[in-house]
């Protein structure tokens, strides 16, 4: 199925997998056209369907076209678009020249086809693993000749997605600026398009946000030298009847954790451009003569099965082409952290206690968070100190607690903010110049702390020594690994004037660096990522840790929002999710202990509280619930994930999700109702993707008015119950009757024939 083909006497290049095709065509002098990207197209294509020249008042001609006047570049659907040259839309690449031009126009040199997906040097990249993939390759020069840019087109068998990137090389015998080199350009013929982005803050990460597509430019993007809590590095164009299960789209991410800008501009001849790359924002790189910039991989997906297509086709992409190493395919342990439980405030002896009780409970990891080295009983120092364990807190070190902890049959995990310094650590005091910086400018703290220097290679030598030391010190079999603030002040001591436009872009390649080295040498330790929750929820740092703190909202009705938004893009076991204590301490409020179990095990799964403080019940409780929680984790994590009910749509109100076992035989649907109403209707949860002929038979159902360790109190219990995959489809099953707020439902329902 996978084929890419070069029609030499059209100059048409045809890329498809059967799932998707890529149409490409060589204009006039070389200029490389975009005709076409969606549904695979059987050969032979009638390429002269696809787009005519046509005469628009304002769009001028590149010199030899003056007459007739119908090639311009401003019209020209384009692959990878300059600037100056006649195209006034957003260009994919700006550059500033020794000789003073700023005028980018790309002409086709040459291409071939790569039968290996190429890795990209420095940069996470998805790769092909066990299925076939092709790469096409096409060479353009600037017709000064002073540049020569190599686009890349991937496709992986069975995948409806393109992955695109891009390599810059200054050919020239002078220095050069890039101003802007995006990953993907493409242009759509059409405009009556929808904007799907995902918007939030701390603490209320991924929102769903969908509005028409107006004339202009919009752009969702960040400066913060991060993904950014308050926009996901993601953009979706939405045919305007495209909902959950039907329509078409297409949906663009990129496999980079830094600043990012996603720019839709739909033009007045109502033609719609999309171009997603590094921000151009704050990026100014310096080129020497041979020298080559490699952008960050972006993934361009096509569905025609609505939102749920394209986040199949995204969770595919994540397990399989994604994450790596041993923990990317394993079931992950049931943990217990100490952040929300004691925050800086524990000793030894507390967190050997906190760890008994959770353990008896049925933990199996346990997490000791921020508070171990230094003096950081608050989170007002001693970040960078990590080699200067707290032997206040504990006396036996991280060794005699970790050796305590796996006495008591758990594995041990532990916290660090690597890229970080307090003004107040050792670190700073004695290398003052290894945080990121700007002469004549004061720095700017946030949480109290300054952002280490990750351009510099002596700084990214020291984090790689110093928490080498710190894990190989103690028995550890987990990090969760922190990022807690911006970046401001974007500068270093460590490159000459010219090159302090990519300090941004080379700290986001520093942290590549040092976790492609650390999580390289141990690689038995479950690595997961966060960034004061979910900052940096990208598919680039999934490349290095399977899985990511998903927010710092551990409420259990915000966590419905946040988790839906995360959905879109990301599978459920790379959600980091826990179960915390009420009143919540984000938002305060109250809500039933099934229902924060019930959310959260759509997510890898643990607790946030103190265990043993709770009530004899509640501990039976949650006994129950981490027994359930066991039984079902194969298909929680493995298994497909469907949304069913959005929390961003009607009544905004309810939410419902499911997940089915990869041999389709059990299936996991959650219900959830945040407010309860006056005469509320029967709501039935319709589900999807079932054998219709199959018979399902429910073997758990929990509501959050019953315990989950006594179900069996339920009225309208239907355990027992069988029903046809048709009926559950067609006509659902009705969720129980609702008269409390935070209320919510769980069905577990298995073939049996
Ligand atoms: C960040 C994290 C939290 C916790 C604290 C510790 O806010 O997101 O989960 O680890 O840091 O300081």
């Amino acid at each position: 199925m996978l084929n890419v083909t070069f029609d030499s006497a059209l100059r048409v290049f045809h890329l498809t997998n059967g799932a998707v095709s890529y149409v490409m065509r060589l204009y006039h002098e070389g200029y490389l056209a975009h005709l076409y990207y969606g549904k695979a197209l059987p050969e032979p294509l009638n390429v002269e369907s696809f787009f005519y020249e046509t005469e628009r008042e304002g769009a001028p001609q590149p010199h030899g076209h003056e007459f007739p006047r119908l090639f311009s570049l401003d019209t020209l659907p384009q692959e990878y678009p300059g600037v100056n040259a006649g195209d006034f839309r957003l260009p994919a690449l700006e550059a500033a020249f020794d000789n003073g031009s700023r005028c980018v126009d790309l002409r086709y040199v040459s291409h071939r086809v790569l039968k290996d997906k190429p890795a990209l040097t420095g940069l996470p990249a998805v790769f092909a693993g066990d299925r076939d993939s092709l790469t096409l390759e096409i060479t353009l020069k600037e017709v000064a000749g002073e540049l020569e840019v190599r686009l890349y087109y991937t496709l992986i068998e069975g995948l409806s997605l393109i992955l695109r990137h891009s390599e810059i090389r200054n050919t020239g015998s002078k220095p050069l600026y890039l101003n802007n080199a995006a990953s993907l350009s493409v242009d759509f013929l059409e405009a009556d398009f929808d904007i799907l982005s995902l918007y939030g803050a701390h603490a209320n990460e991924r929102n769903v946000e969908r509005q028409p597509l107006k004339h202009g430019i919009e752009e969702i993007s960040s400066t913060r030298g991060a993904t950014s809590h308050q926009h996901q590095n993601f953009v979706a164009l939405l045919r305007h009847d495209v909902t959950e299960f039907s329509g078409e789209l297409y949906a663009a991410t990129l496999v980079w954790s830094g600043n990012f800008k996603a720019a839709i501009e739909r033009s007045s001849f109502d033609n719609t451009r999309l171009t997603l790359g590094i921000n151009d924002k704050g990026f100014n790189w310096y080129l020497e003569p041979s020298e080559c910039f490699t952008t960050p991989e972006a993934v361009l997906v096509y569905s025609d099965a609505g939102l749920n297509g394209m986040s199949q086709t995204f969770h595919t992409l994540v397990r399989e082409h994604l994450t790596r190493g041993q923990w990317s395919h394993a079931l992950r342990p049931v943990l217990v952290n100490s952040w929300e439980a004691a925050y800086f405030n524990f000793n030894e002896e507390s967190i050997v206690r906190f760890a008994k009780d959770a353990v008896n409970l049925g933990a199996e990891l346990i997490v000791l968070d921020d508070g171990w080295f230094g003096k950081r009983d608050s989170d007002t120092c001693s970040l960078g100190d990590w080699d200067r364990i707290d032997t206040r807190k504990l006396p036996s070190g991280l060794k005699g607690l970790a050796d305590k902890i796996h006495a008591l049959g758990a594995k041990f995990g532990l916290w660090v903010e690597p890229e970080m310094v307090s003004p107040d650590s050792e670190l700073f005091r004695a290398h003052p110049d290894w945080a990121l910086g700007v002469q004549g400018h004061s720095r700017s703290q946030q949480r109290n702390q300054y952002v280490l220097d990750l351009s510099n290679p002596e700084v990214r030598d020291y984090i790689v020594r110093v928490i080498s030391a710190v894990l190989s010190s103690a028995p550890i079999d987990y990090v969760k690994w922190d990022m807690n603030r911006n970046l401001s002040e974007v500068g270093s001591p460590a490159f000459p004037a010219c090159r302090q436009g990519e300090i941004a872009t080379r700290y986001t390649l520093g942290v590549y660096d040092i976790m492609e080295r650390i999580t390289g040498a141990f690689p038995h330790i479950l690595f997961e990522s966060c960034a004061g929750g979910g900052r940096r929820f990208d598919l680039g740092l999934l490349y290095y840790m399977p899985q990511v703190w998903t927010s710092d909202n551990t409420d259990a009705l915000c966590r419905q929002r946040i988790q839906y938004g995360t959905s879109l893009i990301f599978p459920p076991q790379t959600m980091g999710a826990h179960v915390s204590a009420c009143p919540n301490h984000q938002v305060g409020r109250v809500t039933p202990l099934i229902t924060r179990f019930i959310c959260t095990a759509s997510g890898t799964f643990g607790y946030e509280m103190d265990l043993g403080r709770l009530s004899p019940e509640d501990k039976e409780e949650v006994r129950a619930q981490i027994a359930l929680y066991k039984e079902l984790r194969e298909t929680l994590q493995r298994g497909a994930f469907y949304r069913l009910i959005s929390p961003f749509e009607g009544t905004r109100n309810e939410t419902a999700w499911m997940h089915i076992s990869e041999d389709g035989a059990e299936l996991i649907a959650m219900y959830f109702k945040m407010q309860a109403e006056p005469a509320a209707r029967l709501r039935r949860v319709r589900f999807k993707y079932l054998e219709p002929q199959a018979r399902y038979e429910v073997v758990s159902h929990l509501h959050s008015s019953t315990p989950v360790h006594n179900i069996y109190l339920k009225e309208h219990n239907l355990k027992g119950q069988v029903f046809s995959g048709a009926q559950l489809m067609s006509a659902g099953i009705t969720a129980d009757r609702i008269d409390a707020d935070a209320a919510s439902c769980m069905w577990v329902l298995r073939r049996v024939d």
